[in-house]
């Protein structure tokens, strides 16, 4: 093993999905055997980023990534969370050479996994596909399904009341216009649009509605503005695909180290349905929302909001039940389809060392 090992393995890692392509990481080499991950999350200005824990599932999604890289050559890893600040957490990794270790079938999709968020086919899992999946998780950690044209019908509902959240709140725009990279097909650190999934006309106009708030209310107020996105962005999606899933812990995830270890289930389901064949768009929000109402906290300056939110958490707790509800850690839709033509990508390898 040596550094240019370790570069080969970062640059593969740096591939693990991170909510809204903010890729919540920078490394350091130290030395032949170890890397450190100098973490982060965007609390501080991302409403979705609620205490950090998306970001601490995209750290685990590396992480793991992390683990399946360095299996191809024949390395195990260990990995400890420093004592400090949780929302710049720090990590110890340790590589060492192993003869039980064998290369993870997993390691192809490390690339070509991607978001789609365009239609999938209404086809459903095969028993095989759903117990794949259901293995990928490990042990500590189930998927509860939302299937047939019914749960689908369901979850659009759901997706449909979450999204007038999203699209309506101050906050949320913020958000939007700082990740979305317009007139783009690819993007190293945001989302091009072309990979959002509205149609060219709507990304048009919401691109010129997008560059001022003034323009998203009076858009919102008197021309039904949320309505094309809510149909393209939740509607038609979550009834396109073959099923629903929510990933769930065997108990309730607290704190990081709960949510970091979420993020490596959330890989192996994500890279193991792209070996599947299968596509996947996580459906955050309902959850997001609910964690908000489930603990009464104003998240928006519209504090109507909260309603709605409550009213999301109501409707989600009926699709999921209660107690997958509680322990609920990712959500999102799945189904065979077409490989997206635009994609997020990545900040180079270079830029992400830290030196
Ligand atoms: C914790 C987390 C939450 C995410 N939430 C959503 C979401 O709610 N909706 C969505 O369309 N994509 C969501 N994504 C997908 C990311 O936007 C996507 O992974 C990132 O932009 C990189 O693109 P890629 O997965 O195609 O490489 C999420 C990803 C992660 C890791």
């Amino acid at each position: 093993m040596n550094r240019a090992t370790l570069r080969q393995i970062l640059d593969l890692a740096r591939w693990a999905p991170s909510g809204d392509n903010t890729q919540t990481w920078r490394f350091e080499i130290d030395g032949d055997a170890h890397v450190v991950i100098h973490g982060f999350d965007t609390r501080d200005h991302c409403v979705y980023d609620i205490d950090g824990h998306p970001s601490q599932i995209s750290i685990g999604a590396l992480l793991e990534t992390i683990r399946i890289a360095a299996s191809g050559h024949g390395l195990s890893v260990t990995s400890e969370r420093r004592p400090s600040d949780e929302a710049r957490p720090v990590f110890d990794i340790w590589l060492k050479s192993d003869p039980g270790i064998v290369p993870s079938p997993l390691i192809p999709y490390i690339t070509t996994r991607t978001v789609q968020r365009r239609a999938l086919s209404t086809r459903a899992l095969s028993a095989e596909q759903k117990s794949a999946l259901e293995a990928s998780v490990g042990s500590d950690y189930s998927i509860r399904w939302v299937e047939g044209w019914r749960g689908r019908w369901d979850a659009a509902r759901l997706m449909f009341a979450s999204a007038k959240i999203r699209l309506t709140m101050p906050e949320a725009y913020a958000v939007h216009k700082s990740i979305i990279e317009w007139n783009a097909r690819f993007s190293t650190d945001r989302i091009p649009d072309q990979a959002v999934g509205l149609d060219p006309l709507t990304t048009r106009v919401m691109h010129w509605v997008m560059q001022d708030w003034r323009r998203v209310e009076f858009f919102n107020r008197y021309l039904g503005g949320t309505l094309a996105p809510r149909l393209q962005l939740d509607v038609l999606p979550a009834l396109a695909c073959a099923a629903h899933f929510v990933i769930a812990a065997r108990r309730t995830p607290t704190g990081i180290d709960d949510y970091v270890a979420a993020g490596s289930a959330v890989q192996r389901f994500w890279l193991t349905a792209a070996q599947l064949g299968l596509l996947l768009q996580p459906e955050m929000t309902p959850l997001i929302f609910s964690l908000y109402a489930r603990d009464d906290r104003k998240f928006s300056v519209r504090e109507d909001l909260l309603d709605c939110a409550r009213q999301v958490r109501a409707d989600l707790a009926r699709l999921i039940g209660d107690a997958s509800l509680e322990t609920a850690v990712y959500m999102g839709r799945v189904g065979s389809g077409a490989t997206p033509t635009s994609r997020s990508t990545r900040i180079d390898l270079e830029t992400l060392l830290k030196h």
